[in-house]
């Protein structure tokens, strides 16, 4: 993370539960934290890892990580480069506005609010500790502390660049998200049982072992704590040729940024979810177009399929499906 972040957070210690449940993402073993110096060591005999945190920012990245999660982060800051670029004329302060005004006004933000206050607020109940993996800026957790404000939360992603515009966006809509930290889904840092309840929004497609993942986010979960896994694609395996083409947008996408995408039919999600050990206790094909604003071909693609039978969507039409998931 920079320095300019770190200037941010405030410099103390960081308080709380997080202490109770952190331990080295690459072995497994307790981590200390150095006299409040704002480094972390494990205890590990022979591991050797060392962290740091920042205020209520964790740096719990594993040393190694794959060309794919590495991606997650040189995009991302390149894609912010460009943006710095457009406004040659502002200052420092200025950017820093105009950048978090691209972030809150960007389809995939307002879609998700819109999403959250209308449909899975008044759906779910959510109670107890949250972990958030994959979030970006993080706010699915911010929506989360917003509608449930007594949960506590925990809010996670691979891509430094991404937590702290996470730790920016807190500040400025005033979530109240307890923690923020570079985390690798795969290698979750974490006790056994630590977390009520899961969330994750579009974020399982990237994993290059997803297997993996979700044994991890069995594991950090306590026993019946469910997992919320939002907006994410399920597609037949036809379309899916294309779609993941040279030819299709994923594949496009996935050859502009370097980012790993996946795509999987309604079957083999559920597939995955079984052999993870969880059950799925519920299933949402989100057909709503005023929830797809990314552009006016993908709202009218959702107004177009939200007019067909759902039994026929399940045999393959590509929608976004919402899922909550139970440990079993
Ligand atoms: C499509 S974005 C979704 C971001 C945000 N959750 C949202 O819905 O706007 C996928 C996110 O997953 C993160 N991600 C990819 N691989 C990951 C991994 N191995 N562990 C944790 N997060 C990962 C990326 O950095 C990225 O922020
Ligand atoms: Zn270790």
């Amino acid at each position: 993370m920079t320095s300019s972040t770190h200037a941010q957070l405030p410099a103390t210690s960081a308080p709380g539960w997080i202490w109770d449940i952190l331990v080295c993402p690459e072995c497994g073993a307790p981590l200390r934290d150095t006299a409040g110096a704002g480094l972390l060591a494990c205890e590990g005999t022979g591991c050797g890892f060392r962290s740091s945190y920042a205020g209520r920012v964790f740096n719990l990245l594993p040393r190694e990580l794959d060309r794919f999660q590495r991606a997650e982060d040189t995009w991302r800051k390149s894609h912010f480069d460009a943006l710095a670029r457009s406004v040659p004329q502002m200052n420092p302060h200025q950017y820093e506005a105009f950048k978090l005004l691209n972030v809150i006004t960007y389809y995939a933000f307002t879609s998700q609010f819109f999403f959250f206050r209308d449909y899975f607020a008044k759906t779910y109940t959510l109670r107890g500790r949250g972990l958030e993996i994959g979030g970006a800026s993080g706010q699915l957790s911010g929506f989360v502390k917003l509608f449930y404000p007594d949960t506590e939360m925990l809010a996670t992603d691979v891509a430094p660049i991404n937590v702290e515009m996470g730790a920016e966006m807190a500040e400025l809509l005033r979530f109240g998200t307890d923690y923020l930290a570079t985390v690798d889904a795969e290698r979750l840092p974490f006790r056994r049982e630590s977390f009520d309840f899961l969330c994750s929004s579009g974020m399982l497609h990237h994993l290059g072992n997803m297997r993996r993942a979700l044994r991890q986010g069995h594991t950090v979960l306590k026993p019946g704590g469910r997992w919320y896994v939002v907006n994410e694609l399920a597609i037949g395996s036809l379309p899916r040729k294309f779609w993941n083409s040279r030819l299709g947008a994923k594949g496009k996408w996935a050859e502009t940024t370097g980012i790993r995408e996946n795509s999987y039919t309604l079957g083999e999600w559920r597939t995955h979810f079984a052999d993870a050990g969880f059950r799925i206790v519920d299933e949402y094909f989100n057909r709503n177009s005023k929830q797809k604003l990314l552009s006016w071909p993908r709202s009218l693609y959702y107004a177009a399929i939200a007019k067909l039978p759902l039994a026929l969507v399940k045999t393959g039409i590509p929608c976004e499906v919402n899922f909550v998931l139970q440990k079993i």
